[in-house]
Protein backbone atom coordinates (compact mmCIF):
# COMPACT_ATOMS: atom_id res chain seq x y z
CA UNK A 1 0.00 0.00 0.00
CA UNK A 2 2.85 2.37 1.12
CA UNK A 3 4.47 2.16 -2.48
CA UNK A 4 1.90 2.10 -5.07
CA UNK A 5 -0.86 5.02 -5.42
CA UNK A 6 -3.98 3.54 -5.67
CA UNK A 7 -6.39 6.33 -7.06
CA UNK A 8 -9.50 4.65 -7.42
CA UNK A 9 -11.66 1.46 -6.39
CA UNK A 10 -10.15 -1.10 -9.34
CA UNK A 11 -6.55 -0.31 -8.05
CA UNK A 12 -7.60 -1.54 -4.36
CA UNK A 13 -9.50 -4.52 -6.51
CA UNK A 14 -6.39 -4.92 -8.19
CA UNK A 15 -3.83 -4.85 -4.35
CA UNK A 16 -6.36 -6.61 -2.58
CA UNK A 17 -6.19 -9.52 -5.36
CA UNK A 18 -2.35 -9.43 -5.20
CA UNK A 19 -2.36 -9.86 -1.42
CA UNK A 20 -5.22 -12.12 -0.03
CA UNK A 21 -4.81 -15.82 -0.34
CA UNK A 22 -6.32 -17.21 -3.60
CA UNK A 23 -9.90 -18.87 -1.86
CA UNK A 24 -10.69 -15.97 -0.10
CA UNK A 25 -10.26 -13.93 -3.20
CA UNK A 26 -12.58 -15.98 -5.01
CA UNK A 27 -14.91 -15.86 -2.15
CA UNK A 28 -14.88 -11.94 -2.18
CA UNK A 29 -14.78 -11.45 -5.32
CA UNK A 30 -16.41 -14.30 -7.47
CA UNK A 31 -20.37 -14.51 -7.97
CA UNK A 32 -22.62 -17.30 -9.09
CA UNK A 33 -22.50 -20.35 -12.09
CA UNK A 34 -20.94 -18.35 -14.99
CA UNK A 35 -20.94 -14.83 -13.20
CA UNK A 36 -23.26 -13.02 -15.80
CA UNK A 37 -24.94 -11.54 -13.20
CA UNK A 38 -21.54 -10.35 -11.54
CA UNK A 39 -20.45 -8.65 -14.13
CA UNK A 40 -23.79 -7.52 -16.09
CA UNK A 41 -23.76 -5.06 -12.25
CA UNK A 42 -20.48 -3.14 -13.40
CA UNK A 43 -20.95 -2.73 -16.98
CA UNK A 44 -25.02 -2.03 -16.53
CA UNK A 45 -23.67 1.22 -14.68
CA UNK A 46 -21.18 1.81 -17.27
CA UNK A 47 -23.38 1.91 -20.32
CA UNK A 48 -25.44 4.68 -18.97
CA UNK A 49 -24.51 7.72 -20.17
CA UNK A 50 -24.66 11.39 -18.73
CA UNK A 51 -26.06 14.57 -20.54
CA UNK A 52 -24.95 17.12 -18.09
CA UNK A 53 -26.17 20.11 -17.56
CA UNK A 54 -23.83 23.05 -17.91
CA UNK A 55 -23.65 26.77 -16.94
CA UNK A 56 -25.59 25.62 -14.19
CA UNK A 57 -23.36 27.87 -11.57
CA UNK A 58 -22.65 25.15 -9.22
CA UNK A 59 -21.02 25.97 -6.04
CA UNK A 60 -19.91 24.03 -3.29
CA UNK A 61 -21.74 20.78 -3.47
CA UNK A 62 -23.17 19.11 -0.49
CA UNK A 63 -23.92 15.58 -0.40
CA UNK A 64 -25.65 14.89 2.79
CA UNK A 65 -28.74 12.84 2.39
CA UNK A 66 -31.30 10.93 4.79
CA UNK A 67 -32.29 7.44 5.03
CA UNK A 68 -35.02 6.65 7.09
CA UNK A 69 -34.92 9.92 9.17
CA UNK A 70 -31.24 9.97 9.59
CA UNK A 71 -28.43 12.27 7.75
CA UNK A 72 -25.78 11.25 6.14
CA UNK A 73 -22.70 12.81 4.82
CA UNK A 74 -23.32 11.09 1.24
CA UNK A 75 -25.41 8.68 -0.50
CA UNK A 76 -23.06 5.84 -0.47
CA UNK A 77 -23.08 3.34 2.58
CA UNK A 78 -21.43 0.48 3.63
CA UNK A 79 -23.53 -2.72 2.40
CA UNK A 80 -23.05 -6.01 4.69
CA UNK A 81 -20.65 -8.70 3.84
CA UNK A 82 -19.88 -11.57 5.65
CA UNK A 83 -16.59 -12.42 7.58
CA UNK A 84 -14.55 -9.18 7.64
CA UNK A 85 -11.81 -11.28 9.38
CA UNK A 86 -11.01 -13.12 6.47
CA UNK A 87 -9.54 -9.23 4.90
CA UNK A 88 -8.08 -7.92 7.89
CA UNK A 89 -7.30 -8.92 11.35
CA UNK A 90 -9.75 -6.18 12.97
CA UNK A 91 -12.29 -6.87 10.80
CA UNK A 92 -15.75 -5.56 11.32
CA UNK A 93 -14.58 -3.05 14.56
CA UNK A 94 -11.98 -1.69 11.16
CA UNK A 95 -15.17 -1.47 8.94
CA UNK A 96 -17.30 0.22 11.59
CA UNK A 97 -15.23 3.01 11.90
CA UNK A 98 -14.53 3.62 8.67
CA UNK A 99 -17.82 4.03 8.12
CA UNK A 100 -18.25 6.31 11.16
CA UNK A 101 -15.35 8.71 9.71
CA UNK A 102 -16.80 8.65 6.25
CA UNK A 103 -19.97 10.06 8.24
CA UNK A 104 -22.77 7.40 6.33
CA UNK A 105 -24.47 4.25 7.65
CA UNK A 106 -22.85 1.09 8.15
CA UNK A 107 -24.65 -2.49 7.73
CA UNK A 108 -23.70 -5.59 10.13
CA UNK A 109 -23.83 -8.70 8.22
CA UNK A 110 -25.40 -11.71 10.48
CA UNK A 111 -22.61 -13.50 9.20
CA UNK A 112 -20.33 -11.12 11.04
CA UNK A 113 -16.56 -12.74 12.40
CA UNK A 114 -17.02 -10.24 15.51
CA UNK A 115 -19.96 -10.10 17.83
CA UNK A 116 -22.56 -7.61 16.81
CA UNK A 117 -22.53 -6.31 20.29
CA UNK A 118 -18.81 -5.37 20.20
CA UNK A 119 -18.93 -3.94 16.34
CA UNK A 120 -21.87 -1.86 17.53
CA UNK A 121 -19.75 0.09 20.17
CA UNK A 122 -17.51 1.11 17.59
CA UNK A 123 -19.95 2.31 15.36
CA UNK A 124 -21.14 5.82 14.94
CA UNK A 125 -24.80 6.26 13.82
CA UNK A 126 -26.93 4.81 11.61
CA UNK A 127 -26.35 1.72 12.02
CA UNK A 128 -27.95 -1.48 10.65
CA UNK A 129 -27.94 -5.29 11.67
CA UNK A 130 -28.72 -7.22 8.31
CA UNK A 131 -30.42 -10.57 9.15
CA UNK A 132 -31.33 -14.10 8.07
CA UNK A 133 -33.74 -15.83 9.17
CA UNK A 134 -33.10 -19.09 10.51
CA UNK A 135 -35.15 -22.11 10.59
CA UNK A 136 -35.36 -21.98 14.19
CA UNK A 137 -37.47 -19.14 14.92
CA UNK A 138 -36.18 -18.44 18.67
CA UNK A 139 -32.62 -18.06 16.89
CA UNK A 140 -33.90 -15.88 14.63
CA UNK A 141 -35.73 -13.74 17.35
CA UNK A 142 -32.86 -13.72 19.34
CA UNK A 143 -30.40 -11.82 17.00
CA UNK A 144 -33.20 -9.04 16.16
CA UNK A 145 -33.33 -8.68 19.99
CA UNK A 146 -29.93 -8.21 20.73
CA UNK A 147 -29.62 -6.55 17.84
CA UNK A 148 -32.05 -3.91 19.22
CA UNK A 149 -30.36 -3.87 22.77
CA UNK A 150 -26.73 -2.63 21.41
CA UNK A 151 -28.41 -0.05 19.67
CA UNK A 152 -28.94 -1.04 15.80
CA UNK A 153 -31.58 1.61 14.63
CA UNK A 154 -32.69 -0.55 11.35
CA UNK A 155 -33.14 -4.05 10.49
CA UNK A 156 -32.09 -5.06 6.55
CA UNK A 157 -34.01 -8.72 5.94
CA UNK A 158 -31.87 -9.99 3.22
CA UNK A 159 -34.52 -12.32 0.74
CA UNK A 160 -32.40 -13.24 -1.77
CA UNK A 161 -30.67 -16.24 -0.20
CA UNK A 162 -33.33 -18.97 0.81
CA UNK A 163 -30.23 -20.74 -0.23
CA UNK A 164 -27.18 -19.84 -1.20
CA UNK A 165 -26.01 -19.48 -5.04
CA UNK A 166 -23.68 -22.21 -6.18
CA UNK A 167 -20.32 -20.10 -6.66
CA UNK A 168 -18.16 -22.59 -8.51
CA UNK A 169 -14.77 -21.00 -7.20
CA UNK A 170 -15.90 -22.14 -3.39
CA UNK A 171 -16.72 -25.36 -4.52
CA UNK A 172 -13.45 -25.81 -5.88
CA UNK A 173 -11.49 -24.77 -3.13
CA UNK A 174 -13.78 -26.05 -0.54
CA UNK A 175 -14.12 -22.66 0.88
CA UNK A 176 -14.91 -22.48 4.55
CA UNK A 177 -13.78 -20.29 7.42
CA UNK A 178 -10.09 -21.28 8.78
CA UNK A 179 -9.39 -22.10 12.31
CA UNK A 180 -9.98 -19.55 14.77
CA UNK A 181 -12.57 -17.53 13.14
CA UNK A 182 -16.53 -17.98 13.47
CA UNK A 183 -19.25 -17.00 12.76
CA UNK A 184 -19.56 -14.88 15.94
CA UNK A 185 -22.92 -13.86 16.35
CA UNK A 186 -24.41 -17.37 15.92
CA UNK A 187 -21.58 -19.17 18.40
CA UNK A 188 -23.60 -18.92 21.47
CA UNK A 189 -26.37 -20.64 19.90
CA UNK A 190 -24.26 -23.71 18.16
CA UNK A 191 -24.21 -22.06 15.01
CA UNK A 192 -20.60 -20.44 14.79
CA UNK A 193 -18.73 -23.08 12.71
CA UNK A 194 -19.25 -24.67 9.03
CA UNK A 195 -19.56 -28.07 8.52
CA UNK A 196 -16.60 -29.66 7.37
CA UNK A 197 -17.73 -31.41 3.45
CA UNK A 198 -15.86 -31.48 0.13
CA UNK A 199 -17.35 -28.38 -1.71
CA UNK A 200 -18.28 -25.52 -0.11
CA UNK A 201 -18.89 -24.68 3.59
CA UNK A 202 -20.81 -22.02 3.34
CA UNK A 203 -23.02 -23.30 1.56
CA UNK A 204 -23.51 -26.44 3.52
CA UNK A 205 -24.42 -24.02 6.88
CA UNK A 206 -26.63 -21.96 4.90
CA UNK A 207 -28.83 -25.48 3.60
CA UNK A 208 -28.27 -26.44 7.37
CA UNK A 209 -29.41 -23.44 8.82
CA UNK A 210 -31.16 -20.55 6.91
CA UNK A 211 -35.25 -21.11 6.63
CA UNK A 212 -35.46 -22.06 2.82
CA UNK A 213 -39.05 -21.55 2.49
CA UNK A 214 -38.96 -18.05 3.48
CA UNK A 215 -42.05 -16.45 2.33
CA UNK A 216 -44.08 -12.59 3.00
CA UNK A 217 -45.35 -14.34 6.20
CA UNK A 218 -41.97 -14.27 7.75
CA UNK A 219 -41.95 -10.36 6.68
CA UNK A 220 -45.19 -9.76 8.33
CA UNK A 221 -43.29 -11.70 10.97
CA UNK A 222 -40.36 -9.93 11.52
CA UNK A 223 -42.43 -6.54 11.18
CA UNK A 224 -44.63 -7.55 14.23
CA UNK A 225 -41.50 -8.70 16.25
CA UNK A 226 -39.50 -5.61 16.16
CA UNK A 227 -40.06 -2.16 17.09
CA UNK A 228 -37.05 -1.35 14.35
CA UNK A 229 -38.42 -0.01 11.03
CA UNK A 230 -37.31 -3.10 8.37
CA UNK A 231 -35.53 -2.85 5.09
CA UNK A 232 -35.99 -5.68 2.42
CA UNK A 233 -32.75 -6.33 0.85
CA UNK A 234 -32.41 -8.50 -2.22
CA UNK A 235 -35.31 -6.77 -4.52
CA UNK A 236 -35.47 -7.51 -8.39
CA UNK A 237 -39.14 -6.68 -9.11
CA UNK A 238 -42.03 -4.01 -8.89
CA UNK A 239 -44.77 -6.33 -7.62
CA UNK A 240 -42.40 -7.53 -4.74
CA UNK A 241 -41.17 -3.99 -3.89
CA UNK A 242 -45.09 -3.31 -3.42
CA UNK A 243 -46.34 -6.11 -1.44
CA UNK A 244 -43.27 -5.90 1.13
CA UNK A 245 -43.95 -2.11 1.71
CA UNK A 246 -47.38 -3.32 1.98
CA UNK A 247 -46.24 -5.42 5.11
CA UNK A 248 -44.62 -2.60 6.40
CA UNK A 249 -40.89 -2.27 5.14
CA UNK A 250 -39.97 0.97 5.34
CA UNK A 251 -37.75 0.58 2.53
CA UNK A 252 -36.00 -1.90 -0.31
CA UNK A 253 -32.97 -2.44 -1.81
CA UNK A 254 -32.67 -3.16 -5.59
CA UNK A 255 -29.87 -6.03 -5.18
CA UNK A 256 -29.03 -9.08 -6.59
CA UNK A 257 -26.62 -9.76 -3.62
CA UNK A 258 -24.07 -8.68 -5.97
CA UNK A 259 -24.08 -11.24 -8.73
CA UNK A 260 -23.62 -14.39 -6.02
CA UNK A 261 -27.11 -15.85 -6.41
CA UNK A 262 -29.27 -16.39 -9.21
CA UNK A 263 -27.18 -15.72 -12.14
CA UNK A 264 -28.73 -14.17 -15.24
CA UNK A 265 -30.76 -11.70 -12.88
CA UNK A 266 -30.51 -8.40 -14.65
CA UNK A 267 -28.02 -5.78 -13.97
CA UNK A 268 -29.72 -3.93 -10.97
CA UNK A 269 -29.89 -0.51 -12.87
CA UNK A 270 -32.07 -1.97 -15.20
CA UNK A 271 -34.36 -3.40 -12.21
CA UNK A 272 -34.58 -0.05 -10.73
CA UNK A 273 -36.87 2.05 -12.76
CA UNK A 274 -39.27 -0.76 -12.41
CA UNK A 275 -39.05 -0.56 -8.41
CA UNK A 276 -38.97 3.05 -8.01
CA UNK A 277 -42.21 3.19 -10.65
CA UNK A 278 -44.09 0.47 -8.10
CA UNK A 279 -43.09 1.55 -4.68
CA UNK A 280 -41.32 4.24 -4.79
CA UNK A 281 -44.20 6.51 -3.24
CA UNK A 282 -45.00 3.95 -0.59
CA UNK A 283 -40.94 3.31 0.48
CA UNK A 284 -37.15 4.65 0.39
CA UNK A 285 -35.44 2.65 -2.56
CA UNK A 286 -31.79 2.08 -2.58
CA UNK A 287 -29.36 -0.16 -4.88
CA UNK A 288 -26.55 -2.27 -4.97
CA UNK A 289 -23.95 -4.32 -7.60
CA UNK A 290 -21.22 -2.95 -9.51
CA UNK A 291 -21.12 0.53 -7.96
CA UNK A 292 -17.45 1.40 -8.73
CA UNK A 293 -17.20 5.41 -9.41
CA UNK A 294 -18.97 7.95 -7.91
CA UNK A 295 -20.43 8.53 -10.85
CA UNK A 296 -22.64 5.37 -10.61
CA UNK A 297 -23.54 6.43 -8.11
CA UNK A 298 -25.14 9.88 -9.52
CA UNK A 299 -26.54 7.05 -11.99
CA UNK A 300 -28.22 5.68 -9.17
CA UNK A 301 -29.79 8.48 -8.01
CA UNK A 302 -31.07 9.85 -11.42
CA UNK A 303 -32.57 6.24 -11.98
CA UNK A 304 -34.82 7.18 -8.53
CA UNK A 305 -32.70 5.50 -5.52
CA UNK A 306 -32.23 7.22 -2.49
CA UNK A 307 -28.67 5.91 -1.87
CA UNK A 308 -26.42 3.02 -2.65
CA UNK A 309 -24.96 0.28 -1.00
CA UNK A 310 -20.92 -0.80 -1.52
CA UNK A 311 -19.68 -4.17 -0.53
CA UNK A 312 -16.85 -5.51 -2.88
CA UNK A 313 -15.00 -2.31 -2.73
CA UNK A 314 -14.65 -2.11 0.95
CA UNK A 315 -13.72 -5.62 0.86
CA UNK A 316 -10.73 -4.89 -1.17
CA UNK A 317 -9.94 -1.51 0.70
CA UNK A 318 -10.11 -3.84 3.92
CA UNK A 319 -7.74 -6.12 2.64
CA UNK A 320 -5.62 -3.94 1.07
CA UNK A 321 -5.05 -1.53 4.77
CA UNK A 322 -7.41 -2.34 7.05
CA UNK A 323 -9.77 0.10 8.89
CA UNK A 324 -7.42 3.34 6.58
CA UNK A 325 -8.39 1.23 3.30
CA UNK A 326 -11.87 0.64 3.41
CA UNK A 327 -11.84 5.00 4.64
CA UNK A 328 -10.09 5.21 1.15
CA UNK A 329 -12.37 3.80 -0.94
CA UNK A 330 -14.99 5.72 0.78
CA UNK A 331 -13.12 8.72 0.58
CA UNK A 332 -12.75 8.15 -3.17
CA UNK A 333 -16.39 7.37 -3.79
CA UNK A 334 -16.80 10.31 -2.19
CA UNK A 335 -14.67 12.57 -4.03
CA UNK A 336 -15.60 11.03 -7.89
CA UNK A 337 -19.27 11.78 -6.94
CA UNK A 338 -18.76 15.34 -6.07
CA UNK A 339 -15.89 15.68 -9.18
CA UNK A 340 -19.37 14.01 -11.04
CA UNK A 341 -21.87 16.58 -9.45
CA UNK A 342 -19.84 19.85 -10.32
CA UNK A 343 -19.34 18.42 -14.11
CA UNK A 344 -23.35 17.81 -14.09
CA UNK A 345 -24.84 20.84 -13.10
CA UNK A 346 -25.43 19.04 -9.58
CA UNK A 347 -25.07 21.14 -6.42
CA UNK A 348 -27.07 19.31 -4.11
CA UNK A 349 -28.25 15.52 -4.55
CA UNK A 350 -32.01 16.54 -4.95
CA UNK A 351 -30.53 18.14 -8.40
CA UNK A 352 -29.74 15.12 -9.70
CA UNK A 353 -32.60 14.29 -11.62
CA UNK A 354 -33.85 11.62 -14.96
CA UNK A 355 -32.86 14.09 -16.92
CA UNK A 356 -29.43 13.60 -16.69
CA UNK A 357 -30.21 10.43 -18.54
CA UNK A 358 -32.76 11.22 -20.75
CA UNK A 359 -32.87 14.63 -21.58
C1 LIG B 1 -22.15 -10.24 0.28
N1 LIG B 1 -23.48 -9.81 0.38
C2 LIG B 1 -24.17 -10.09 1.53
N2 LIG B 1 -25.45 -9.62 1.67
C3 LIG B 1 -26.12 -9.83 2.82
O1 LIG B 1 -27.27 -9.40 2.92
N3 LIG B 1 -25.54 -10.51 3.85
C4 LIG B 1 -24.28 -11.01 3.78
O2 LIG B 1 -23.78 -11.61 4.72
C5 LIG B 1 -23.58 -10.83 2.57
N4 LIG B 1 -22.33 -11.33 2.42
C6 LIG B 1 -21.59 -11.02 1.32
C7 LIG B 1 -20.27 -11.44 1.23
C8 LIG B 1 -19.49 -11.07 0.16
C9 LIG B 1 -18.07 -11.51 0.10
C10 LIG B 1 -20.04 -10.26 -0.87
C11 LIG B 1 -19.21 -9.81 -2.04
C12 LIG B 1 -21.36 -9.87 -0.81
C13 LIG B 1 -24.09 -8.98 -0.67
C14 LIG B 1 -23.82 -7.50 -0.42
O3 LIG B 1 -24.57 -7.01 0.67
C15 LIG B 1 -24.18 -6.62 -1.63
O4 LIG B 1 -25.50 -6.89 -2.02
C16 LIG B 1 -23.26 -6.81 -2.81
O5 LIG B 1 -21.93 -7.02 -2.38
C17 LIG B 1 -23.31 -5.59 -3.71
O6 LIG B 1 -22.53 -5.74 -4.82
P1 LIG B 1 -21.02 -5.17 -4.97
O7 LIG B 1 -20.99 -3.77 -4.42
O8 LIG B 1 -20.15 -6.11 -4.19
O9 LIG B 1 -20.80 -5.26 -6.43
C1 LIG C 1 -22.54 -14.45 0.65
C2 LIG C 1 -23.52 -14.63 1.76
C3 LIG C 1 -22.97 -15.12 2.99
O1 LIG C 1 -22.90 -13.79 -0.32
O2 LIG C 1 -24.37 -13.60 1.91
O3 LIG C 1 -21.44 -15.03 0.69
Amino acid sequence: MDSEILLNVADYAKAAKAKLPSEVCDYFCGGALDEITLRENAVGWERLKLYYRVLAGVGARDLETIVLGQKISMPIMVAPTAFHRLACESGEIATARAAKNAGTLFILSSLSNTAMEEVFAAAGTPKWFQLYIYKDRSITRDLVQRAEAAGAEAIVLTVDAPGLGTRERDSRNSFRLPEGLTVENLAPVGKGTMPVVEGSGLAAYVHANFKSDLGFDDLDWLCGCTRLPVVVKGVCRGDDAQHSAELGAKAVVVSNHGGRQLDTAPATCEVLPHVVEAAGDRCEIYVDGGIRRGSDVLKAIALGARAVLVGRPILWGLAVGGEQGAANVLEILRRELDEAMLLSGCTTISDIDASLLRP
